[in-house]
């Protein structure tokens, strides 16, 4: 096949941080010829694409197909969920073009968090104990029947806030209302997950697998909430970091073999071929590493500190994955440490601003081993660079070590101004906090 050799065309479908990462190392690839963007209004992402001149949606995907037969698209990488679970890899996915991510009935995974259950459970991966309902009495009832308050989770996509971990039974209950009645989440709220509540730290492991064999990434911590100290409301990710400090060799290979081999394999018996990135949300709890829900996609903002550590060709591991020949790549990283520091709007997450003017970009870039990645960021009508979302800039850093890359990071963001601006100060505290780092995972 030509795209298994030689300089190939590639589209990248998304807009935010987690494709801006993706971009800057699509653009290094010794393998590409012409990169096209389905977003550029994000200035970042602009600056190293091709505007894609048709719109890209699943009510008109034909137009994206002909305009991949037209510019002659061997490889196209779906960055976001939402696209995924509308099925668009199956669409895009023709003889001669390849798509990095799953189709539609793998991305279930993700979208419907009810039928994730079914498949680890019959698989025997470990993951919290719960059940799931179409009928809100029932689904009350069972919640106020359990001796802890449990876990409530809108089964379908909710952009990350779709899940409630009551602290007391008519919390629990309230949730299950909300998300059923009054259908706060939508759509993603016609089924509930009513679980346990598991405790222990939380990791992010991601593997890319072609189908058959998977290559497991260094582990990475994001940093959920709002606040320092892990309070306030949760956010798409407020910082990351990789390697986590959190998971020694022993847990990880437990990680590869009980959690995420066993899921390939599920998925390859229900006759599903996923090739792409199976993101594993996991808890590390005192009876070993549970799943706390999957993604179908590189994290966000945990790809950026990847990019950042990933030294391979990024276009090589996709081919990889897309032809089934993953086991043929060879995959170096970086050994430093990278942190990455979320810079948000005022009013972020409930009402994020707009249009506050963002300065010092280009002093933090100069800063080496720092990459500034645009999210939610727009030119307005005088070409100034403006916030535009909630989550505006993903700032990256590499040290020596975790608390080099940290203390980079944070450097850098402080060369960057805009109103209102809103950043954890504690990314990669954890082992600044004293919770015993067990022996860091060597990727
Ligand atoms: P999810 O979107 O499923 O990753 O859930 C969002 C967050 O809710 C996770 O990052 C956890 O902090 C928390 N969470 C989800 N499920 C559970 C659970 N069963 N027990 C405790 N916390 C959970
Ligand atoms: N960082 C969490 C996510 O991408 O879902």
């Amino acid at each position: 096949m030509s795209e298994t050799r030689g300089r190939i065309n590639i589209l990248l479908i998304g807009g935010g941080g987690r494709e801006h990462a993706l971009a800057c190392a699509i653009a290094r690839s010794a393998r590409l010829d012409k990169l096209y963007v389905t977003h550029p209004q994000n200035p970042g992402i602009a600056g190293l694409g091709i505007a894609v001149d048709v719109p890209v949606h699943a009510k008109e995907l034909y137009r994206a197909v002909q305009f991949c037969e037209h510019k002659q698209i061997g490889l196209v990488v779906i960055g976001p969920e939402d696209p995924l679970a509308e099925g668009f890899a199956d669409a895009l996915a023709a003889p001669g073009r390849l798509v990095f991510g799953p189709g539609k009935a793998g991305a279930m995974l993700e979208a419907d968090k009810a039928w994730c259950k079914t498949v680890l459970r019959e698989a025997m991966v470990p993951t919290a104990e719960g059940r799931e309902f179409t009928d809100v009495d029932a689904a009350v009832n069972y919640a106020a029947s359990r001796s802890e308050p449990p876990v409530v989770k809108a089964a379908g996509l909710a952009k990350g806030k779709g899940v409630i971990v009551a602290s007391s039974t008519a919390e629990a209950c309230d949730a299950i209302r909300r998300i059923m009645v009054d259908r706060v989440f939508g759509d993603a709220g016609r089924k509930v997950l009513v679980e346990e509540r598991l405790s222990g730290r939380e990791v992010s492991v991601l593997a890319i697998t072609d189908g058959r064999s998977i290559l497991v990434l260094p582990p990475c911590q994001d940093h959920k909430r709002l606040l320092d100290g892990d309070r306030g409301p949760n956010t798409g990710g407020m910082g990351a970091f990789c390697p986590s400090d959190a998971i020694d060799e022993a847990t990880m290979s437990r990680i590869e073999r009980e959690i995420l081999v066993p899921t390939v394999d599920a998925l390859k018996r229900d006759g599903i071929d996923y090739r792409g990135v199976l993101y594993a949300g996991l808890m590390l709890t005192p009876a070993g590493p549970k799943v706390l829900e999957y993604n179908v996609r590189f994290g966000d903002p945990e790809c950026q500190p990847l990019m950042a550590r990933l030294k391979s060709d990024v276009v090589e591991l996709m081919l990889g994955a897309c032809t089934r020949t993953l086991d043929e790549v060879d995959v170096e990283w970086d050994p430093r440490p990278a942190a990455c520091v979320v810079l948000a709007s005022a009013g972020y997450p409930e009402e994020p601003r707009r249009g506050a003017e963002i300065t010092g970009i280009e002093a933090a870039e100069a800063m080496q081993d720092v990459r500034v990645y645009h999210a939610g960021t727009a030119r307005d009508g005088q070409g100034r660079l403006v916030t535009a979302g909630g989550r505006v800039l993903s700032v990256v850093a590499l040290g020596e070590t975790l608390a080099e890359a940290c203390e980079r990071a944070y450097a850098a963001c402080g060369k960057i101004r805009f109103e209102g601006m809103q950043m954890r100060r504690d990314i990669g505290s954890a082992v600044a906090a004293g919770r015993t780092p067990a022996a860091v995972h060597r990727a």
